[in-house]
């Protein structure tokens, strides 16, 4: 417990952060690592992409995703580098929009989708349907037949019901489909128990260990209008350690030579999934694109030698490593409150325009974020503070424990890094709330890419409202 004297809180003890979080010696400075790499602060001024976040939220309100074009790019194109032997999927889920679509077939990546509305965002981002791969556990009839008309380059069959649903309309529709099968390799990834997907108790992917993937392979295999391209595995995200991947791919590869020699196809391609972590908070150390091609193309060689296997064209799936750290999120402090706890100890509360609705990773899976002060400097003494949104939930956290300085004021911007996945793609309406938009911020310009609901669009599905309108 530390003593704080300035502020308004003066004199109050702090309570003590989790281990991992230092108190940093000056509050305002920005941690890299954390943030987009055109974000700088200017006399305390956060800019992102040459544009100060004080004049993005008087043009474009708050609060806002901001996307910082040059640093997804080239994250993008880093991946492409490193992997120069691969396809690089871009994980659609984590964020999509047509931009960004665009934005992926330039930089020479190839896109993932999991549902129709996905695939329709792909489609009217004119990416070449060559270019997509369609998952998802539970694709409907209807996606898939769309998928295959489209001639999407590869769908990744999830169960058996599917395999005969793509039967049925590859024959009906007289075309044929390239498939690879998701499969379950037995890996618990050192990861949130809700985003581990690889061992078994789970939904997605056939079984390695009850021979369910060999034998989706003998089904998709009597198919004439399914193609056999090769294996899928995902095995989680935010993943530090190759061991996972070390693992999964050893377990996938014994099946596809067992594939090659009892059913009699030798599977050209395989995909070993995304999930690659990125840095949150200072206790995260992630791997650059180069290390990891490094160590999965070390991983997939040495393996596929020892099995006198010959590699296959390997793929990826990066979503949030991509666009993670592309995008902060700027929000405006509304109330501040010194909230006394157990033992006299005091946690501040710094509530924003936000909240739940934008980034509900904070609630769902316990994850950390940082924040930081984005209109100003101050000198005043760091406290530990707590970042909450504007919802009707207690757990409506948006940064559980952050050291903000200790004269945060209504009106003052907080900047929250490496909001660019799985926070615009998982925000909902709740309260009625309206999602903010996602801003692109490049060469000093900016402009909206997706623009913020206004109480129009939140009305517009309800179907009884229009006779609540006066004249
Ligand atoms: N490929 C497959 C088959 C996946 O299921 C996923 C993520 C990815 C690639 C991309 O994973 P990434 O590289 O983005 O970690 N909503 C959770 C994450 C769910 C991930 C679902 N699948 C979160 O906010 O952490």
């Amino acid at each position: 417990m530390r003593a704080h004297e300035a502020g308004w809180a003066h004199a109050a003890v702090s309570v003590r952060g989790p281990a991992w979080l230092r108190e940093p010696a000056d509050a305002n400075a920005l941690v890299p690592q954390l943030w987009s790499t055109t974000a700088i602060k200017v006399d305390g001024v956060l800019e992102v992409g040459g544009v100060p976040v004080t004049e993005l939220v008087r043009e474009h309100g708050s609060p806002a995703y901001v996307l910082d074009e040059a640093d997804f790019r080239a994250r993008a194109a880093a991946f492409r580098t490193a992997f120069a032997d691969y396809d690089v999927y871009y994980a659609g889920k984590a964020f999509l929009c047509t931009t960004v679509a665009r934005w992926i077939v330039e930089e020479g990546l190839f896109l993932d989708v999991c549902s129709g509305g996905e695939l329709a965002v792909a489609i009217r981002a004119q990416v070449p349907p060559g270019r997509i791969g369609f998952h998802g556990n539970n694709k409907t009839a209807g996606e898939l037949s769309q998928a295959v008309e489209l001639g999407v380059g590869r769908i990744i069959v999830d169960s058996f019901h599917e395999i005969e649903r793509l039967a049925q309309i590859t024959r009906e529709l007289g075309r044929t489909a390239r498939v690879l099968i998701r499969v379950t390799a037995g890996v618990e990834a050192h990861t949130h128990e809700y985003i581990a997907t690889a061992h078994e108790d789970q939904k997605f992917g056939f079984s390695i260990s009850d021979g369910a993937a060999l034998e989706a392979a003998r089904k998709i295999n009597e198919v004439p209008g399914l193609v056999l391209l090769g294996l899928h595995s995902h095995i989680g995200s935010q993943i530090f350690e190759s061991a996972g991947f070390e693992v999964a791919a050893r377990r996938v590869l014994a099946l596809h030579a067992q594939i090659s020699d009892e059913v009699g196809v030798v599977m050209p391609e395989m995909d070993l999934g995304g999930g690659f972590g990125i840095a949150y908070t200072t206790q995260d150390d992630p791997s650059d694109p180069a290390q990891l091609a490094i160590e999965l193309t070390k991983i997939v060689t040495e393996e596929c030698k020892a099995r006198e296997l010959a590699v296959p064209r390997l793929s990826i799936e990066p979503g949030r490593a991509i666009v993670g750290p592309a995008m902060c999120t700027v929000y405006e402090v509304g109330t501040v409150k010194a909230v006394e706890l157990d033992g006299g100890a005091v946690r501040t509360y710094v509530s924003v325009d936000g909240g739940m609705s934008d980034n509900i990773r904070t609630a769902l899976y316990d994850a950390d974020y940082s924040a930081t002060l984005a209109n100003r400097h101050s000198d005043a003494p760091a406290l530990l503070s707590r970042v909450v949104g504007k919802h009707c939930e207690a757990g409506d956290i948006v940064v559980k424990d952050e050291f903000l300085p200790g004269d945060l004021l209504p009106g003052d911007l907080l900047a929250v890094p490496g909001t660019g996945a799985y926070c615009r793609s998982m925000a909902s309406n709740y309260n009625h709330a309206a999602r903010p938009p996602v801003v692109v911020v490049k060469d000093g310009g900016s402009r909206v890419v997706v623009r913020r609901e206004t109480i129009d669009d939140l009305l517009r599905l309800d179907v009884d409202a229009a006779s609540g309108v006066e004249d």
